[in-house]
């Protein structure tokens, strides 16, 4: 059983943390095009149509690779995690029915419009579909987002006959720990496209290509819209951090690795690197107040549940938010450098530094990562906080060379598919905007070969 369980839970990590790999993509370059399509509509310039162009080709080859290890992710509800599904399955039915029927069969047809009616639809009608598809896409993450909260902070339930069943659906709807986790993930969505965009228009700056003129307009959208996500994820973290604070004790002390109750509380920002009452303001606005220790908790875990051990794996929690609060500290430091040298003083950007640039494509991805090993292993031993552990929530009826083979065909596939959406984009990067004459009525919509 021990096998299984920890078969199931690897996989389960592995295929979400790759399907978000695409899924912040989806949503933030998807406002990211819409933004720019907005403003070509405007302005009618061919140059912003070709810089369109360019990101949305790899905004659908992003979209589709999400699309399919979505799909993926969801098998194995029913495949190793059949005990958890009975337990969650009345409250889950319906926000997993509307993510699947309305919201992503909107974003899916919409897309499918935007992509084939360039050249046929009015361009109203044409900039309005991705407007709906961005909507769409971000009311995806709502309801996937509301079934994680319920996890996190079950609300809106009855608990009969050993499984939850829903009696509230607003309350469901309003979970406070939905309501912090919204904004933060919306938020590292834009983080994520703004580096995206900045990574690969260094690149092609970098290269003084025909197109890098147009990719230094990018770059500058994006430079701005980076400050903005970077500021809003780490302001949205910081007011999740006091919901989790209040929700999930154990999950706090855990990232801090703050053993004893403490009042006021230090934050022990590295080892040996102490800055006193910190933790306290961060949680309570104030220098001090009550900030409670993993032994405490423990403690009352266990007269509350019975014996047991309550405290997740510290190690991972601890590093997770530093490489996650670091990575947004390097990310400032790129767009105030980028801003200030680009933008406001107009100066080239060293080579070095666009390689840089590029490089930090890696850091939202990481930031991504780190958030969810946090949100996901700070809240063990439960899968859902307070009512099911996660050893009881596994399939009785799988054997762990089940489990291990589709771990690896599911590893085997996302590899492949890595490869194939790598090389993909690689090719559309390298083809750029092209040097394409631009003709006809309607100059924004008429590119010729
Ligand atoms: C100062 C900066 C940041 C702070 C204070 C912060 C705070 C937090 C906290 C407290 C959590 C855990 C919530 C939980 O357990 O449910 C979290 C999760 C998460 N963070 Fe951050 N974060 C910051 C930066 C970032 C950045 C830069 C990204 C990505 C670009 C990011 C992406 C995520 C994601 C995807 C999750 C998991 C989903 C969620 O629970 O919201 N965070 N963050």
């Amino acid at each position: 059983m021990e096998d299984i369980l920890f078969l199931s839970r690897l996989q389960f990590a592995i295929t979400t943390v790759y399907h978000f790999f695409f899924v912040p993509l989806t949503i933030g370059l998807g406002l990211f095009i819409a933004i720019w399509e907005t403003v070509a509509y405007r302005s009618g310039n061919s140059d912003d149509e070709r810089i369109l162009r360019f990101w949305g080709r790899l905004f659908l080859l992003n979209f589709a690779a999400g699309v399919v290890s979505g799909i993926v992710l969801e098998f194995q509800f029913g495949m190793n995690w059949a005990e958890y599904s009975r337990f969650v399955g009345d409250v889950f039915g319906v926000p997993l029915a509307i993510e699947t029927l309305l919201s992503f069969f909107i974003t899916s047809t919409f897309l499918g419009l935007w992509m084939f009616g360039r050249n046929t639809l009015p361009r109203e009608i044409h900039l309005m579909c991705i407007w709906i598809v961005v909507a769409a896409a971000c009311m995806s993450a709502l309801w996937i987002l509301i079934t994680n909260s319920f996890m996190q902070n079950p609300v809106g339930f009855v608990f009969n006959n050993g499984r939850a069943e829903m009696v509230d659906f607003l309350v469901l709807l309003l979970n406070p720990y939905f309501l912090h986790q919204f904004p933060h993930v919306i938020a590292a969505s834009v983080c994520t496209a703004a580096f995206f965009v900045l990574g690969i228009s260094a690149w092609k700056i970098k290269q003084n290509s025909n197109d890098s003129n147009l990719f230094e307009r990018s770059f500058k959208f994006a430079l701005f819209m980076g400050f903005i996500g970077v500021l809003a994820v780490a302001l949205s973290g910081h007011f999740q951090g006091q919901s989790v604070a209040k929700l999930q004790p154990m999950k706090l002390a855990a990232m801090k690795n703050l053993k004893e109750t403490a009042d006021p509380a230090s934050l022990y920002i590295l080892p040996g690197i102490e800055i006193p009452a910190l933790l306290s303001v961060m949680v309570h606005h104030k220098s001090s107040g009550e900030v409670k220790g993993m032994e405490e908790l423990q403690r009352a875990f266990e007269s509350r549940y019975g014996s047991g051990n309550y405290v997740p794996p510290v190690w991972i929690s601890y590093l997770s938010f530093r490489v996650m609060v670091g990575s947004s500290l390097v990310m400032l430091s790129f767009v105030f450098y980028g801003i200030f040298w680009f933008v406001i003083l107009k100066k080239k950007m060293h080579q070095k530094i666009l390689l840089l640039i590029t490089a930090g494509i890696s850091l939202p991805y990481l930031a991504n990562t780190a958030g969810w090993l946090i949100a996901e292993t700070g809240r063990q031993p439960w899968i859902v906080y307070g009512y099911m552990p996660t050893s009881k929530a596994v399939s009785v009826g799988v054997s762990s060379t089940n489990v291990l083979f589709s771990l690896i065909a599911f590893s085997v596939i996302y590899m492949i598919l890595a490869v194939i959406v790598f090389l993909l984009m690689r090719r559309e990067v390298l083809r750029g905007c092209g040097d394409k004459k631009i003709t006809g009525k309607n100059p924004a919509i008429t590119i010729v070969d």
